[in-house]
């Protein structure tokens, strides 16, 4: 008989298998109950929007190394910001991203605000990134859906509706599962379930914390989800 997919198993599992990723901070503060500075984590969530964890790391940690915080960043170049971003593409994030820093830097005291309405109305911060953004830096139950978390919820749910049309029901299952503890610890934690463990192709479900409560193991269709409408 298949469980209910449950946060806290997720959580057991992020606490022993967490990537360690320079925007994050370790497990023994995190359990000490401090937070990653929210600077970071916008800022790795702007540059992770279109780009590849191993290919954001060197880039975050040169500007983090060079404007250590939002402050810093405003008061910047704009071709410094914009030469230190070369090789990162989709140039409009980086024009973006000072103006964003502007508008922390002058209109919130250099501190970003600490609600979703707030940082959604931020230059260039989405839903997701506002959602991120809320639920890691500030531990906000918001609902964080990217691909990763598209993946898994498809398959933790055997949802066959193909994609894009599933993107409601898909938000709408992530949302009944994040949990009011450690919102923002879950919503890495799915994030590196779809990166390490239910990848698009071959997915370890051996190693899987959900494989009990996973619809689509049991039915054996892991490789067929999620489905794509065709283009
Ligand atoms: N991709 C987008 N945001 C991420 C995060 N916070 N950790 C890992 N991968 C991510």
């Amino acid at each position: 008989l298949r469980d209910a997919p449950r946060a806290a198993e997720l959580l057991e599992w992020y606490d022993r298998h967490a990537r360690d990723l320079p925007w994050r901070i370790g497990p023994r503060a995190r359990a000490a109950g401090l937070r990653p500075d929210p600077y970071r984590v916008w800022l790795s969530e702007i540059m992770l929007q279109q780009t590849t964890v191993p290919a954001v790391k060197p880039y975050f940690e040169a500007f983090t190394a060079r404007w250590p915080t939002v402050v810093d960043l405003a008061a910047a170049e704009d071709a410094d910001v914009m030469a230190a971003w070369a090789g990162l593409g989709y140039y409009a994030r980086a024009r973006n991203l000072l103006k964003c820093a502007r508008v922390v830097a002058e209109e919130h005291g250099g501190v970003f605000p600490a609600s979703h309405e707030g940082l959604l109305a931020l230059p260039g911060v989405g839903p997701y990134t506002a959602g991120a953004v809320a639920a890691i830096a500030f531990d906000i139950p918001a609902t964080v859906v990217d691909g990763n978390v598209e993946r898994v919820m498809a398959r933790v749910h055997d949802e066959h509706t193909p994609l894009p049309q599933a993107k409601p029901v898909l938000t709408e299952m992530a949302a009944a599962l994040t949990p009011d503890a450690r919102p923002g610890d879950y919503a890495q934690a799915v994030m590196d379930l779809g990166a390490t463990i239910c990848t698009p192709r071959n997915p370890a479900c051996g190693l899987c914390p959900w494989r009990g409560a996973c619809a689509a193991w049991e039915a054996g269709t892991m490789a067929e989800l999620p489905k794509k409408a065709p283009k």
